[in-house]
């Protein structure tokens, strides 16, 4: 059942045109296609031809006009199979569709009022037969035919050509889409939507027309995404000297959806939580969403459109270089320390554990079962990493130039990552060997860091060692580069020129810098310069010292997460051993010395202030212990804040005059805000019930009250009772702000977690088939609260365990996702690692989708 990379095979048919009528019924979809097909001339004359197909009704069947025999073809549950057809043909098929039975959500399928589609990675084989494949690449024409009051707004790729009534109160829409694409970026819209427009002129003086579209009462919820799309539009221009191709660029929001977002050639498709966004609705966190994911699709247009994939194991080579080109983007609109140390926190707290974890692959896999299981953070996130040391060993003009060669020499093709690595080796006149190993080694390499200093010399050794994962051992040394700062004891920082970026290619090496007049603090890994674990006996006063005076944002808050760890496993500790927890006094103080002479970004100092999360520290063990890690974070947290009180009340800030805006001067001030709110129900402040439902009445904005209401979360009080309430009412009639709501009470640390949870899937708000409202509470549940997921009596993963066997009818992708939590029980010390097993075994003896069968399988491989 695996599909394996090296069995690669180049189509033996081509398909030139594709020529889509649907007729959208009651109930029945008919779906028309007529492709213009042409055999390779390297295939033999007698290929079969391969068409994939699922859950459809076949019609009819053509070749030019006449129709096939029977014994020409056959069908099964995956395709249809041509046994020998001519060298060049024209195949009309016909099929039944049903998008209101479709809750997998892939394919075409209704969200509320809408039909819409989703085809990446292999949705469009649920539409028509195709060879569902991204290296077979055609010309759409569509035509939508439908009820013109349920479905006035009819959409599809490219420009709209043509449009008219039809007898029987129906109408129809044709639309073209010039540029050649692979079926995965086939998109097609109906419904009663209202419309946002604007227009953008490029660089050249085209102008294109901006269309947003969504369900009718959300419109003034567009302006954000629509302002971002412009940015991004623009920026692409002036960074890489890309414009958009088209006459119109079409974004619509349906309220289902597996994921974030779609980059269908010109008629994005978005999730409601990645675009729509009002002051009242939604957080800062979620206005910089918007405009990132906005961005990334945009972006995508010609990083993985215009140029696409060959096939599903290149899949980093759009994603990481679009999330790369997304985090170019997000660090130029935004702090961009801060926006750099939101990456590393969520490598660290998520893709770090993948990667050591049963789910491990290379970003460029060798096998898959189920290709939705392999969008990945590994596969993003871990990809957008090495596209980044790319940037760092070329330089920026150097990466640029050498995305502009990749662009122009592939413009149109479908690619692998090897002629991407080729590109920029050719542009730059560069030897990329060892660096290739980053896409096919799995695991995050440790680095192991050791340094002395005598006599004015200080002497610095780095070696590499990358752990061994599923399938993969014995891995070889990689081109890592390391990024270095040395600090002297003024707080100055040595001129290290050149060696400011260290190359580490062999298993160990050593640099000695002379002339010092005493022994600097090393500033490690500067701008997280490579996605490695760094190991370093740190003493606690260089810590501090790097805490107020190191320049690179990123190491300076690492320091600081350093210390809070030290702090905390020195809890855990003390916890295994039955004594007393320590007080952390070297983080208190050296907190207490940043508090005197804080950076002036207050985003930067909102982050600092904010500590490692539970994950984090868990993942400092090779199998960690529940009740310590929540009772340690707790006891370091708890104290902190016992002693920053006076300091942090200052941070309170009401709302600003002049109502909400979304700049990063004000997300500062309200990120601190909720910090302190935070701190101050952390260690019990007096009266702090009260302030924070003043605060939540008074608000003006969600990041505000989002801030009152997390404080409020684990209090149990009235002043808790009436905000939770009040919040409620707000998620009436507002999908998305419900969501926020479910999301607060599956990660409240109140005790009784699991029984909450399970009264809340009662409560007929919730709806299994909406993954918002699922992850809102059971992603929420499982990721977000330790200690209830883990509560002792198992019944957190029984809970969760159940709710996987029901997706795994409706929805297997989202069911799939759910899987991971319970696969970490490797790492789970004790009989919840086992309890947790168990579970997974019980999955496993039912009849499962092959989305949840390869994640179930996969977590049971592991030795305890
Ligand atoms: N290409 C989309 C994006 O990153 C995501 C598609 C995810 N598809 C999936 N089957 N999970 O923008
Ligand atoms: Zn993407």
């Amino acid at each position: 059942q695996p599909k394996f990379r090296r069995d690669y095979q180049p189509p033996a048919y081509r398909i030139d045109h594709v020529d889509l009528h649907v007729d959208i019924g009651e109930g029945v979809t008919r779906i028309g296609s007529r492709l213009s097909i042409a055999r390779d001339r390297a295939a033999a004359a007698d290929a079969p031809l391969r068409l994939d197909g699922r859950a459809m009704q076949l019609q009819a069947i053509r070749i030019d006009g006449e129709p096939v025999p029977e014994s020409d073809y056959s069908v099964d549950a995956e395709g249809l199979t041509l046994s020998a057809p001519p060298a060049a043909f024209e195949l009309a098929i016909e099929v039944d569709v049903d998008p209101d039975a479709n809750t997998a959500l892939e394919g075409l399928y209704r969200s509320g009022r809408i039909l819409c589609t989703q085809c990446e990675a292999e949705g469009f084989s649920r539409i028509t037969y195709f060879p569902d494949r991204p290296d077979v690449m055609a010309t759409y024409r569509t035509r939508i035919e439908a009820d013109a009051g349920r479905y006035p707004v009819l959409l599809s790729n490219g420009d709209r050509v043509d449009h008219g009534t039809l007898p029987g109160g129906r109408h129809f829409a044709v639309y073209e889409d010039p540029f050649a694409k692979p079926c995965y970026l086939f998109a097609m819209v109906a419904g009663d939507l209202a419309e946002v427009a604007d227009t953008y002129r490029t660089g050249s003086g085209r102008d294109v027309a901006l269309r947003f579209y969504t369900d009718h009462g959300s419109e003034n919820e567009l302006g954000h995404a629509l302002h971002s799309l412009k940015q991004a539009m623009a920026w692409d221009e002036k960074t890489y000297g890309l414009e958009y191709d088209l006459d119109t660029y079409m974004v619509v929001a349906v309220g289902s959806f597996n994921m974030g977002a779609m980059e269908n050639k010109g008629l994005n498709i978005f999730n409601t939580s990645c675009v729509l966004a009002s002051p009242d609705t939604a957080t800062d966190g979620d206005y910089i969403r918007v405009r990132d994911v906005v961005a990334h699709e945009y972006f995508h247009n010609w990083t993985g459109n215009r140029v696409t994939c060959r096939d599903w194991f290149q899949l980093s080579l759009k994603e990481s270089l679009t999330v790369f080109r997304e985090q170019q983007f997000a660090a130029d609109h935004g702090s961009p320390g801060v926006t750099r140390i939101e990456q590393v926190r969520m490598l660290r707290d998520i893709q770090f554990p993948e990667d050591a974890g049963p789910n491990a692959h290379p970003v460029r896999p060798e096998s898959y079962i189920e290709m939705n299981n392999f969008y990945t953070i590994t596969i993003y996130e871990k990809g957008a990493e090495i596209i980044r040391m790319l940037h760092v060993i070329l330089g920026h003009e150097g990466f640029t130039r050498g995305v502009q060669h990749y662009l122009s020499e592939h413009d149109g093709g479908a690619v692998t990552i090897e002629d991407f690595v080729t590109a920029l080796e050719i542009a730059n006149g560069a030897d990329l060997a060892r660096f290739r190993l980053w896409y096919s080694q799995a695991g995050t390499p440790v680095v192991t860091v050791r340094d002395d200093y005598a006599g004015g010399r200080y002497r610095l050794t780095l070696s590499q060692h990358t752990p061994d994962t599923p399938g993969q051992t014995d891995k070889a040394p990689l081109h890592i580069p390391f990024g270095l700062g040395l600090i002297e004891s003024d707080g100055r920082a040595v001129d290290l020129g050149e060696r400011s970026l260290l190359t580490l290619e062999q298993p160990e090496q050593s640099w000695t810098f002379e002339g010092l007049s005493a022994r600097p603090v090393p500033s490690l890994l500067r701008g997280f310069s490579a996605p490695v674990r760094v190991e370093y006996d740190h003493r606690t006063e260089d810590l501090a010292h790097l805490l107020t005076h190191d320049s690179d944002p990123v190491a300076r808050w690492e320091a600081g997460q350093e210390l809070a760890l030290a702090a905390m496993r020195a809890a855990v500790s003390a916890y295994q051993a039955g004594e007393a927890l320590p007080d952390p006094t070297a983080l208190i103080e050296a907190v207490a010395r940043l508090l005197g002479d804080p950076p002036a970004d207050h985003e930067l100092l909102a982050e600092m202030l904010t500590l490692p999360t539970e994950r984090r520290l868990a993942d400092q063990y090779a199998q960690f212990d529940v009740d310590a890690v929540v009772a340690s974070h707790g006891h370091v947290k708890r104290q902190l804040a016992a002693a920053l009180q006076t300091r942090v009340e200052d941070f309170l800030t009401g709302p600003s005059a002049g109502g909400y805006r979304f700049e990063p001067a004000e997300v500062g001030r309200r990120r601190l805000n909720a910090v302190a709110l935070d701190y101050l129900a952390a260690g019990d402040a007096s009266g702090i019930d009260a302030l924070c439902l003043a605060l939540y009445h008074d608000a003006d904005n969600m990041t505000d009250r989002m801030a009152a209401l997390q404080a409020l979360r684990d209090r149990p009080g009235p002043a808790r009772d009436e905000a939770m309430a009040a919040f409620a009412e707000r998620g009436r009639g507002h999908a998305l702000v419900l969501d926020k709501w479910f999301s607060l009470q599956a990660t409240s640390r109140l005790p009784g977690a699991v029984a909450r949870v399970a009264e809340l899937d009662a409560d007929p708000r919730f709806d299994a088939t909406n993954p918002n409202r699922v992850r809102a509470l059971v992603g929420s549940f499982a990721r977000g609260n330790l200690p209830g997921f883990h509560q002792e009596d198992g019944a957190g993963y029984a809970w969760l365990a159940g709710h996987i066997r029901q997706l795994n009818e409706l929805n297997p992708q989202i069911a799939a996702r759910l899987v991971t939590p319970l696969a970490e029980w490797a790492q789970v010390a004790g009989p919840r690692g086992t309890a947790m097993r168990e579970q997974l075994a019980g999955l496993a003896g039912a009849s499962l989708s092959p989305d949840v069968y390869e994640m179930v399988t996969r977590a049971l491989d592991q030795p305890a």
